[in-house]
């Protein structure tokens, strides 16, 4: 017979209630409520780690990581993490902080702030020969293991195959069992919309090369939402030289993207902003508008009116339907009383409002736009929906994004721990110096400086490949040995690179074997980059799709300036984009097998690249 609590709640062993309300009652649970409803302490001790068992109904006051080269943790690799746990849920950084949540609709750092402060709590005390387990954002236990090993191991939001879906993963997380960790934000390496800003360029400046000669100035760039990495857009369309409008339903979303000097203007109807940007195309000017309005209606309208885009795309947060996408016909303050009161409701009225959006799209295509997904799912959706054409655009990879991926190319991004940025100007110079053929990247490194604020801890990112992301790690290792920059700096990337990430919809969408769907790949990724010996790794479930449609894996290594970290860094920047050369060698990409063939990679059976 199970064992229940007296609220209904089965019995785990002794410990805090990890619910704030009861998932079996729905009452609020008291403070003192515990497993076994034995009477509890303020601070009970769950197999050595101390946990504030305090329902976290205290106020939320803002979080900001430390700066300088003062640790409090017992090494630099748990200090790196403390410091990005805490960057990730900076004010500048992340969306909803108060909320936990990062970006991207729901992504969120930790499950609860009860495991938020207990996860800094045993990063504190983490010894150096140890591993934190991360269990959808909440801490479940300390291992030893050794010095080289990862000091934390992250899963979040994963699900045996047939429960993968929203349904499943709303009900879990309802009853405090899981959270949505999106790619960066539950592994601890968001570093606010720059980090998005330059995939984002990337794949315009694609987009232009292949359509437009190379030249986007006098073109204008349509998109949707304004958010976490929607917010991105703006800035990185005026940084090709296009004109750019950004539609999104939330004005405050749009507002904090004037204030970090992203976006240009805010309107409030599309006369004004048709008034503004058609000036800006015929005079070639770069200027960026944010619309107020919902996408439902007004990317249809463009179509009505005849207004058609260069380049057309969606960055709204369709990738869940019910906690991301705001449905149109209503008002925003109305959606977000009906996603509370009703939430089925709200999921039909969300499909409909993505299929009305997709099939505006998919007008404004056929009238001559270049469109494309950008990776949020929303011709899944539509499709589901009734829009049997929702496919007829393709994904933002498979049209620009593959060749990159077959040279292990993919968003590389480091940040200085000492809060300085001074020391990011540093590594520019270092990056400059090291790649002085890399056109696109000196392009982007020069206008970044001008234009990229930082948010929370300094930051860049820019793509490397395979062979140059460890031969730059390396050499930012040895300016934190020299003394050149002011404190170790933390080396990471999005979920979203080569061979890190199965998702049919989006990295992995039409690949040349069919493998779109086969997961073993992300998997692959984190135990090799464990293997190797990156700081910190995680695999997840969801990203940027949703639930049950990618597997991806993350990783982050701290240049502390040591020897060890030396050898690891040189492992990890290897095996990392290595992955994503196997990738695609074994889906018989012919740029992947010749590359892999000119850098040695070995390919026990590669289609071509060694022994066929
Ligand atoms: N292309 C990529 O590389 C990439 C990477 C990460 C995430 N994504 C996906 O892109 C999407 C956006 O991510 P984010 O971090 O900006 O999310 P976010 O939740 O921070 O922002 C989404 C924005 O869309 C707006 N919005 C929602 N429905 C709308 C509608 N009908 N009309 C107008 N605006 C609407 C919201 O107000 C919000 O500002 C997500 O689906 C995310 O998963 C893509």
């Amino acid at each position: 017979m199970r064992e229940v609590c007296g609220a209904g709640a089965p019995l785990g062993r002794r410990g805090a209630c990890p619910y704030t309300a009861c998932p079996y009652t729905g009452a609020a649970a008291p403070s003192t409520v515990s497993w076994n409803c034995a009477s509890s302490t303020s601070a009970d001790t769950i197999e050595g780690m101390s946990v504030d068992t305090e329902v976290a109904q205290a106020a939320y006051t803002p979080i900001r990581a430390p700066r300088g080269s003062q640790i409090t943790c017992k090494s630099w690799q748990q200090e790196a993490a403390m410091r990005m746990l805490m960057n990730n849920l900076d004010e500048e950084v992340g969306e909803r902080p108060q909320d936990l949540v990062v970006y991207g609709g729901t992504g969120r750092a930790a499950r609860s702030w009860e495991a938020y402060r207990a996860i800094i709590a045993t990063l504190k005390t983490l010894e150096n020969d140890e591993t934190l387990l991360v269990q959808s954002g909440k801490p479940v236990g300390v291992l030893k293991t050794h010095e080289y090993a990862p000091r934390v191991l992250i899963a979040n939001s994963n699900l045996v195959g047939h429960w993968s879906n929203w349904e499943k993963f709303n009900e879990l997380e309802r009853a405090g069992l899981m959270m949505y960790g999106q790619m960066t934000a539950g592994s601890w390496i968001y570093i606010g919309s720059q980090g998005i800003v330059e995939g984002t360029f990337e794949t315009f400046s694609a987009a232009g090369e292949k359509h437009f000669g190379g030249d986007l100035a006098g073109k204008l760039i349509v998109s949707g939402g304004m958010g976490g990495m929607g917010g991105a857009q703006p800035l990185a369309a005026t940084m090709t030289g296009a004109a750019f409008l950004g539609i999104d339903v939330d004005p405050e979303r749009i507002k904090k993207r004037l204030k970090t000097g992203y976006c240009d203007f805010m309107v409030n109807t599309l006369d004004e902003a048709l008034r503004i940007l058609k000036n800006a195309v015929r005079k070639k000017e770069n200027v960026s508008v944010g619309l107020v309005g919902n996408c439902a209606d007004l990317i249809p309208e463009l179509a009505e009116r005849g207004v058609v885009p260069d380049i057309l795309t969606d960055q709204t947060s369709a990738h869940d339907p019910l906690n991301g996408y705001v449905p149109n016909g209503m008002s925003l303050a109305e959606a977000l009383e009906l996603r509370k009161r009703d939430p089925k409701a709200y999921e039909e009225k969300s499909l409909d409002a993505m299929a009305r959006h997709v099939e505006g799209m998919l007008r404004l295509q056929k009238m001559g736009a270049v469109t494309f997904d950008y990776g949020n799912n929303i011709r899944t959706f539509a499709f589901q929906r009734g829009v049997k054409n929702a496919y007829d655009f393709p994904g933002f990879v498979p049209a620009y994004i593959r060749p990159l991926f077959c040279e292990g190319r993919g968003p590389f991004r480091w940040v200085a721990l000492s809060g300085e940025p001074s020391d990011i100007a540093v590594t520019d110079d270092l990056v400059l110096e090291l790649f002085p053929d890399n056109r696109i990247l000196r392009r982007w490194i020069e206008l970044a400086r001008k234009r990229i604020k930082f948010q929370g801890l300094p930051a860049r990112i820019c793509w490397l490949g395979y062979g140059e992301r460890a031969q730059f790690g390396l050499a930012m290792n040895e300016l934190v040995k020299k003394g050149k920059i002011k404190a170790p700096i933390v080396i990471g990337r999005d979920h979203l690179d080569c061979g890190s990430v199965a998702s049919p919809f989006r990295e992995t969408e039409s690949m040349k074997d069919g493998s779109d769907a086969v997961a073993d790949w992300p998997i692959l990724n984190a135990l090799v980059n464990t293997a190797a010996g990156a700081s910190w790794v995680s695999v997840h479930n969801g990203g940027g799709v949703g639930i049950g449609y990618s597997l991806h894996a993350g990783q982050v290594t701290v240049a502390d300036g040591t020897e060890m970290m030396a050898k690891r860094i040189e492992r990890v920047l290897t095996t990392d984009p290595g992955m994503g050369v196997l990738r695609h060698v074994d889906a018989g990409y012919d740029e992947a097998k010749a590359f892999a063939q000119e850098k040695g990679v070995k390919v026990p059976m590669g289609k071509g690249a060694v022994g066929r």
